[in-house]
């Protein structure tokens, strides 16, 4: 039984973050990275979206432990890393150890340092020494949950070509799919030969929707409203960041890595609160050059449903005034599943809501 700890290698405790990120890296989901950012890539990728080959890559992706326990270890060595669970899940060979100035590491991720951005609070929580090196996973993912819908990059480009499809969208979300998110998924994938859907289901913050009860909901959708032979579902099991329009280019780099050749960024793309622009997430990726990332962002503005249209529009395609647009935010929406009051089949998919609200009922 590998994972049990039985191991001559020190032993690093790492939290829930670093063990999606371990397993990410681990798969390719991650590529070109192979492991725990060394001190001269944190640095590139904090100040330009780059690692120092001048590859993009827009978000640190670190180990921080504690100096007490960044003491006692020494660079070329092997450690063990050891889950929440207490398990050896890998191990990384240590050819960085650095003090981050997290300050810094906030306010170019997060272009903040406020701590109640749920990514900043997160990041100034975690460590202040980064240890950086190449990783080795021992225990693959085994949560019976997700099993059935987990996959490497591998896998997922083999599915794509068994399917025929040449070109690919693929979608992020850390919500149950709403009407909006069903309308630019469907207008995306007009245009190419199939949508894969990949909501994001590793460690989220608090007051979101959590995954298990996510899973059911997409599962639901995907069975009343989505061609089998044109969609292909998969989870993204890494952590949320919150950073927005870095996240963007993070979570559509990750889809390249995974077969897709384009890659849905709407109106505030992973962002929270008002901390980010409604489209930043789209204008950062004029920062790179075209082909330069290796898929292409379908960018879509903020959607809803119309009444005088009849149907789901954007501010790009209606032109009607807001008295006309259903918009809830997802405070909102979370209040009125608070309150056993069902959001309209205009915003989410009755079989959605039925999901949401069952799991609203048992928490009160
Ligand atoms: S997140 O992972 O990006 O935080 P979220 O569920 O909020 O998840 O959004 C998933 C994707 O849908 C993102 O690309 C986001 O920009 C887009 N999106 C969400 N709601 C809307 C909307 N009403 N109009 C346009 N795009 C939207």
């Amino acid at each position: 039984m590998l994972w049990l700890v039985n191991t001559s290698l020190k032993q690093v405790h790492i939290d829930d973050v670093a063990l999606s990120d371990l397993r990410q890296l681990a798969i390719g989901a991650f590529a070109p990275l192979k492991g725990f950012m060394e001190e001269a890539d944190y640095d590139s990728v904090c100040d330009h979206m780059r690692l120092r080959d001048g590859s993009p890559w827009p978000i640190p992706v670190t180990l921080p432990t504690s100096s007490d326990i960044a003491a006692t270890l020494h660079l070329d060595e092997r450690i063990a890393l050891i889950g929440p669970d207490g398990r050896m899940h890998g191990t990384l060979t240590v050819t960085s150890i650095y003090k981050p100035d997290l300050e810094r590491e906030a306010h170019r991720v997060y272009r903040t340092n406020d701590l109640r951005h749920p990514g900043v609070k997160r990041l100034l929580q975690r460590g202040d020494v980064y240890l950086g090196g190449p990783v080795e996973l021992l225990v693959p993912d085994d949560d019976p949950l997700f099993a059935p819908y987990l996959f490497t990059p591998e896998q997922t480009r083999a599915e794509f070509a068994r399917r025929g499809w040449k070109t690919v969208v693929g979608f992020q979300t850390r919500n149950p799919v709403h009407r909006a998110h069903e309308y630019i998924q469907k207008c995306a994938l007009e245009t190419v030969d199939g949508l894969y859907l990949n909501p994001l289901v590793g460690p989220t913050k608090q007051d979101d929707i959590p995954a298990p009860v996510r899973l059911k909901a997409y599962l639901a959708i995907l069975e009343h409203y989505y061609p089998r032979d044109k969609v292909f579902f998969g989870v993204y099991k890494a952590a949320m960041r919150y950073a927005g329009p870095r996240e963007a280019v993070m979570h559509a780099l990750v889809r390249r890595n995974f077969g897709c050749t384009h890659f849905i960024v709407g109106r505030d793309h992973a962002g929270v609160g008002d901390y980010y622009g409604p489209y930043d997430a789209q204008h950062i990726f004029s920062e790179f050059a075209p082909g330069e990332l290796g898929i292409t962002p379908v960018f879509f503005e903020n959607a809803f449903y119309c009444k005088a249209c009849s149907g789901m529009a954007t501010s790009k395609t209606c032109p009607h005034g807001d008295d006309q647009r259903i918009i809830l935010s997802g405070t909102r929406v979370r209040q009125m599943l608070s309150e056993g009051i069902a959001p309209p089949p205009e915003f989410s998919r009755p079989e959605v809501v039925k999901v949401l609200m069952a799991y609203y009922a048992q928490r009160t």
